[in-house]
């Protein structure tokens, strides 16, 4: 690409920036940590619900020890009404993996941060950009989608392709405000309804899915503690997709255990004792 045009892209992305952009809790922090909460939140929620809880979220757990050394019950109450309750326990996870390895300090390379749970290629690359201004380009759907309505490309285009022209129009040393500035453009301006550009997976409609199943079963955990399998599948005998199956996969991913002669059901780690 040309240096007139990446040139006049970058204008055209920063000058709209200028006059429109959003301001949000996590775009006031620099804290590896503060970022890396936010971007995990804003996986598949929007960011207009996001910003309180992330507030809350920090005066909880202020740092990746008080995280870590919350239990799962802690962690998944908090992360209540934020969907898909396994980035909570993913993130809980990644906490410990950090004291454990990083001596409690987030890594700042992508190559570290995406062995990490719960953190993607998009997610290891955007916490540098954010937390530290690091010139290395981090596509999530929106700047996907401006890119390619943008810069003319096909949306056949595969990730490293697309990857690659990222970085050749990343603007050196302004790193995180082209991000925002990217993100916002994709927000406010060239939303996905005006582009018809289709993102490359779509979360599912989710009143009566397995996940919507997940989420009452797991908030019914939190509320009252504990529950019988045989309870639990008489209360969920509607259950389209087998309320059996549904423990079944919490329990092997460690977001429940199931215990006792009578199969009780708990959020794991919980020693029973009601603490
Ligand atoms: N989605 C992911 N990261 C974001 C950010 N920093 N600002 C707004 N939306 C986002």
């Amino acid at each position: 690409m040309n240096t007139a045009r990446v040139e006049a892209f970058q204008s055209k992305i920063f000058d709209f920036y200028e006059k429109n952009r959003r301001s949000f809790p996590w775009r006031s922090t620099t804290d590896r940590y503060g970022v890396m909460v936010s971007e995990v939140m804003l996986q598949q929620t929007q960011a207009d619900r996001v910003a309180p809880r992330f507030i809350r979220w920090r005066e909880r757990f202020s740092d990746v020890q008080s995280l870590a050394s919350a239990s799962l019950r802690e962690v998944l109450e908090e992360w209540s009404g934020l969907g898909y309750n396994g980035r909570g326990q993913r993130l809980h996870r990644a906490a410990s993996m950090i004291v454990e390895r990083h001596d409690g300090r987030v890594p700042s390379e992508p190559s570290q941060l995406i062995e990490l749970p719960g953190i993607g290629a998009y997610t290891s690359r955007s916490i540098p950009v954010f937390a530290d201004n690091r010139d290395i380009a981090a596509v999530d759907t929106n700047i996907r989608r401006v890119l390619i309505h943008e810069l003319n490309l096909p949306e056949t285009i595969t990730p490293k392709e697309l990857l690659d022209v990222a970085e050749a129009v990343l603007p050196k040393g302004r790193s995180r405000d082209w991000h925002n500035a990217l993100m916002d453009y994709g927000a406010m301006e060239l939303t996905g309804r005006k582009t018809g550009i289709a993102p490359l997976t779509k979360q599912s409609s989710f009143k009566g899915s397995r996940r919507w199943y997940r989420g009452a079963l797991l908030r019914e955990l939190l509320s009252t503690g504990e529950l019988s399998r045989e309870s639990v599948e008489e209360r969920y005998a509607d259950c389209p997709h087998g309320i059996g199956s549904i423990v079944d996969s919490l329990v092997m991913e460690s977001m429940i255990e199931e215990y006792g002669e009578n199969r009780m059901l708990r959020i794991a780690g919980e020693s029973g004792s009601g603490g």
